[in-house]
């Protein structure tokens, strides 16, 4: 009993890849390297390293995807928070934190930044109640931190739940570009098309909330290296925001006020 849908999307894969094949006059050798391009991918894939995603992510299809699925998210202001990929690097169970906690750890920076803004409903502009922000960004060493063994469990991850009023607010770090992993199967692609593997300067989330369409997105530092040439295609103009210079809170060096709109099912 498969689904019609299944059957349709799978006799096209293998035409598509019949068509690959002779478009190119693709060889055996040729397809044992694709072959085992992603063997190796799967070998290397764990709950540190996603190198699967990552040979998507650089190919474009992840952001391909979240296009095709979310093309109702437009990046008109009156819309609901534009999408943008999830990426390799979310990881389930962030520490549930409280509003005004922060969520660095273990790390001394200039870019300490105090992010606050309200999550609202993007048709009545309503505070929406239990909204929870799971949040994650890069180390300023450019790590996530299951990649660095020198990170504490969890750091630079949290989820923040929003009460009555909506509004949200959490210390983070100013994030700083940072290359893909190139050191595996991903990065020897991005090498032999002649990319770089940096993406632009990002913060994560994923908002969930009772009523309301889930949010995977992320947003970006328009001052940022790369914000015009993301390794894997995920910026969208709606999502790029401004760090501003902070002086009135002594645990702040940035202000970086964001809102952000639900819609319901
Ligand atoms: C990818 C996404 C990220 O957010 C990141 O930090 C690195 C890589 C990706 O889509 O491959
Ligand atoms: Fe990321």
């Amino acid at each position: 009993n498969v689904s019609p849908r299944l059957r349709k999307i799978t006799t096209s894969f293998i035409q598509h890849l019949h068509d690959f094949a002779r478009e190119n006059e693709i060889t055996v050798d040729e397809w044992m390297a694709g072959l085992e391009l992603m063997n190796e991918a799967g070998r290397m894939s764990n709950d540190r390293r996603n190198e699967g995603q990552l040979l998507c992510d650089i190919f474009g299809l992840e952001s391909l995807v979240d296009e095709i699925t979310y093309k109702l998210a437009s990046d008109a202001k009156d819309e609901p928070t534009a999408t943008a990929i999830l990426g390799p690097f979310w990881r389930k169970d962030a520490p549930m934190k409280k509003m005004g906690d922060t969520i660095v750890s273990g790390i001394e920076s200039t870019d300490r930044t105090w992010m606050h803004g309200i999550v609202t409903d993007f048709t009545t502009g309503k505070p929406v109640e239990g909204a929870v922000l799971d949040v994650w960004h890069t180390a300023p060493n450019g790590l996530y931190e299951q990649q660095d063994p020198n990170q504490p469990d969890m750091n630079l991850r949290g989820r923040f739940t929003t009460g009555k009023d909506g509004k949200y607010n959490f210390y983070c770090l100013r994030p700083v570009p940072y290359p893909i992993p190139f050191d595996g199967p991903a990065g020897r692609v991005i090498q032999a098309l002649g990319r770089h593997p940096y993406r632009p300067a990002h913060i994560h989330f994923i908002l969930t909330a009772p009523g309301y369409k889930p949010i995977v997105t992320q947003i970006f530092d328009r001052n940022s290296k790369y914000i015009d040439d993301d390794a894997v295609f995920a910026v969208k103009d709606s999502l790029i925001v401004d760090f501003k210079p902070y002086q009135a809170d002594p645990k702040a060096d940035f202000e970086l006020p964001y809102d952000f709109r639900m819609a319901t099912f």
